[in-house]
């Protein structure tokens, strides 16, 4: 697949933006309501605290927050956007929160929608978008990776309530010649035989309509996870995805600046991280302030690391999603910055 993008056009990574809700929820906070403390939420995940949508605020509103920001960052007028790409398993409404963003940014010429793949989103969604560029079928997309998981989680049961949290993160992204080619490669992959030990899904019950047949209730029963399986199932399937993808690009794992990796946790970090012998300073990491905030952590990441000045114009990045589906993804990058 890669290769025959190759042969069209370059995508450039020009800006990036991020937002988070004014609320921060400490683990201390956390076990006021259920059994479990500071030392272990942050032994076990590397979380501190995390941002929890509250009243004023909603993940529309987020998304066109970080957004904005990310096209303030790369400097473009608004009529020249084409396409408003949201990853996100949490709409604000279930036919796509997409349109309303880019209605509230002022996006009068782009064409809007959702994406779905969990906390993969942010990763599948940047690929979809630089097919959309390599082909030169548009010129400017703006991709938006944005969840507000807090309002599907149980916040009575301790072993996940304490993991998530809400954000968004934009990256924009420019058509540009192969020559200078920010997306230099990427792998995708999907397994459904193994999605049940990570679910959001319908509610099972039917009501009765009318003449004996019946209808399917609406709404979501809580997030479902058996963290152990996920846990196995991210330090297998991200070094494996990570080591396909620097071997086929014939680089190694000293030549990369930055991993920036789903921020799930730090315990996984550290695990990819020695697997390829990264040192720990090159491994981005923001789980402490935000926890694992979905689709939005790697553009959420990323962000804070390029207006820290940790990012710079031209490092390598190699970035790999995961998440429930199964779905999970790498890619490699160059981040550009604005012109
Ligand atoms: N506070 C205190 N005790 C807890 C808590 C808590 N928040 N949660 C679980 N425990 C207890 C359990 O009840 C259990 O007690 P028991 O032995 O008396 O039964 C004990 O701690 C150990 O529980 P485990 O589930 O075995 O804990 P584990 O070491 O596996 O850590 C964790 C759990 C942190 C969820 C880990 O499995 C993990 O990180 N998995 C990855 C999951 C993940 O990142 N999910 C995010 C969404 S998916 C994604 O983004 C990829």
């Amino acid at each position: 697949m890669a290769e025959t993008a190759r042969n069209i056009g370059g995508v450039s990574l020009v800006g990036s933006g991020s937002a988070t809700p004014k609320q921060r929820l400490t683990n201390d906070e956390i076990g006021l309501r259920v059994d479990t403390s500071d030392d272990w939420i942050r032994t076990r995940t590397g979380i501190a605290s995390r941002h929890v949508v509250g009243l004023g605020e909603s993940l529309t509103h987020l998304s066109a927050n970080a957004g904005q920001a990310a096209l303030d960052m790369a400097g473009w007028s608004l009529e020249s956007v084409d396409l408003v790409l949201l990853a996100t398993s949490t709409p604000d409404d279930l036919f796509g929160s997409a349109p309303k963003v880019q209605a509230k940014l002022g996006l009068s010429n782009a064409v809007a929608f959702d994406l779905t793949a969990a906390c993969s989103g942010f990763l599948f969604a940047l690929v979809t978008a630089g097919q959309f560029l390599r082909t030169r079928a548009m010129n400017r997309v703006l991709v938006i990776g944005a969840d507000h998981l807090t309002r599907w989680v149980d916040w009575d049961d301790r072993r996940s309530c304490v993991l998530f949290g809400d954000g968004a993160g934009a990256v924009a992204l420019e058509a540009t010649s192969y020559e200078q080619d920010g997306l230099l490669d990427f792998c995708l992959k999907s397994d459904g035989s193994r999605g049940d030990c990570l679910t959001l899904s319908q509610v099972d019950s039917f009501n009765s309509l009318v003449n004996e047949k019946n209808f399917q209730t609406g709404g979501f029963l809580p997030v479902e996870m058996n963290g152990q399986e996920v846990y196995k199932f991210a330090v297998r399937e991200v070094p494996a995805i990570l080591q396909e993808l620097l071997s086929v690009n014939k680089i190694s794992a000293d030549s990369l600046d930055w991993l920036l990796l789903h921020q799930a946790n730090q315990r996984i970090l550290d695990a990819v991280a020695d697997r390829f012998s990264i040192p720990h300073r090159k491994v981005l990491s923001n789980l402490a302030e935000y926890g694992n905030t979905s689709a939005a952590t790697i553009p959420l990441m990323l962000d804070e690391a390029v207006r820290k000045g940790l990012v710079k114009p031209g490092h390598l990045i190699a970035s790999s999603g995961f998440g429930a589906g199964l779905s999970w993804g790498a890619a490699l990058m160059r981040w550009q910055g604005p012109a």
